[in-house]
């Protein structure tokens, strides 16, 4: 499995070949890949290439090695559900497959390709109904990166946006740098920059002002889970962007695939929120920001409550909650 090694951008274009399960669990623990549909491909892809050495094993040791292999990868990041969906998805084809490995091995492979395709029709479908957000002129915020580099296809937040820069309409982003791994910074502002789509970098402190002084149109986000009753998770900071944007008057959008509902979870409260390593807050490309020993919290999500999302653009058309799966 061939990925960009995300860690590596905008400086240089890493590309490394991962070949078992291991490596591509690591690839995803360490946000070489990241963004919610991404890891659900990655994770798919790389259960087929960890297979590929089993494939001539009898039918139940192969889905004994394959069990295990999806268990290191599910575990591999806690809050996107999209890892867990796709991982569940390649079980019960597997389990649903006659024959011995090769033939679950075959399979399983165009199992992966599926869900590959199907994000990128997702993504294309968020795109167009996302389109009605989006008028000529319009300054749009946005936070983390959710585009081409989180998907299989152009993206979900950025979908629209991507897609009204191609009818010609004129946008700009406000681009949260997204402390503190800087997604934005990094990833988005690279995207958008490519697509040349005008864009504009702010600290993440920098968005109520803007919006104090009416310099944000909408804020469109995406989501690494999304409740039955419409409370999500996301990168962190997109809950203050939530409450900023109800205080301000300005229209909130989340924009996500239908993979990333989780309807088995009645509400946010109930989302497991991923606690990384305290030295991504103290430090910034491996030099120290804080005192030695500082103590510092580094959640990767917060919780946006439903009430505060003016719609969610999904795959099926311009929605509101309740979900069901
Ligand atoms: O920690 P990351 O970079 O994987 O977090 C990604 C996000 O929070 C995205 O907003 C979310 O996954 C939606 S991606 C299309």
């Amino acid at each position: 499995m061939r990925i960009i090694d995300q860690r590596a951008l905008p400086e240089a274009e890493i590309t490394r070949d991962l070949e078992s399960a291991e490596s591509v669990a690591d690839a995803i623990r360490t946000l070489q890949v990241r963004g919610a549909p991404l890891i659900g491909i990655a994770a798919a892809m790389g259960l087929v290439a960890a297979m590929r050495d089993d494939r001539a094993l009898a039918r139940a040791t192969f889905l004994g090695r394959l069990n295990q292999r999806a268990t290191l990868l599910g575990a591999a990041r806690p809050t996107a559900v999209n890892l867990r969906w796709a991982l569940e998805r390649m079980l019960t084809t597997a389990a649903a497959t006659a024959g011995e490995g090769s033939n679950l091995w075959e399979r399983l492979h165009v199992e992966a390709t599926s869900i590959w395709e199907e994000d990128r029709a997702m993504c294309r479908r968020i795109g167009e109904y996302g389109l009605s957000i989006l008028s000529d002129g319009a300054n749009v915020l946005t936070h983390c990166n959710t585009g081409a580099l989180a998907t299989g296809g152009i993206g979900t937040a950025l979908a629209p946006i991507y897609l009204a820069h191609e009818q010609g309409r004129r946008l700009h982003v406000y681009i949260d740098e997204t402390r503190p791994l800087l997604q934005g910074s990094r990833l988005t502002a690279w995207e958008l920059m490519h697509a040349g789509i005008a864009c504009t970098l702010i600290t993440d402190a920098t968005a109520a002002s803007l919006m104090r002084q009416a310099k944000v149109d909408t804020v469109l986000v995406g989501a690494d889970r999304i409740c039955a009753n419409g409370d999500f998770a996301n990168k962190i900071g997109t809950y203050g962007l939530a409450v900023l944007a109800r205080h301000h008057g300005v229209p909130f959008y989340c924009a996500a695939p239908w993979s990333t509902v989780d309807a088995s979870l009645a509400e946010g409260d109930l989302i497991p929120i991923e606690q990384r390593a305290p030295s991504e807050v103290t430090a910034m490309a491996g030099r120290p920001i804080a005192p030695d020993g500082a103590a510092a919290l580094n959640p990767a999500f917060d919780v946006t409550p439903s009430r505060y999302v003016t719609a969610f653009i999904t795959d099926r058309g311009i929605v509101q909650p309740p979900f069901r799966s």
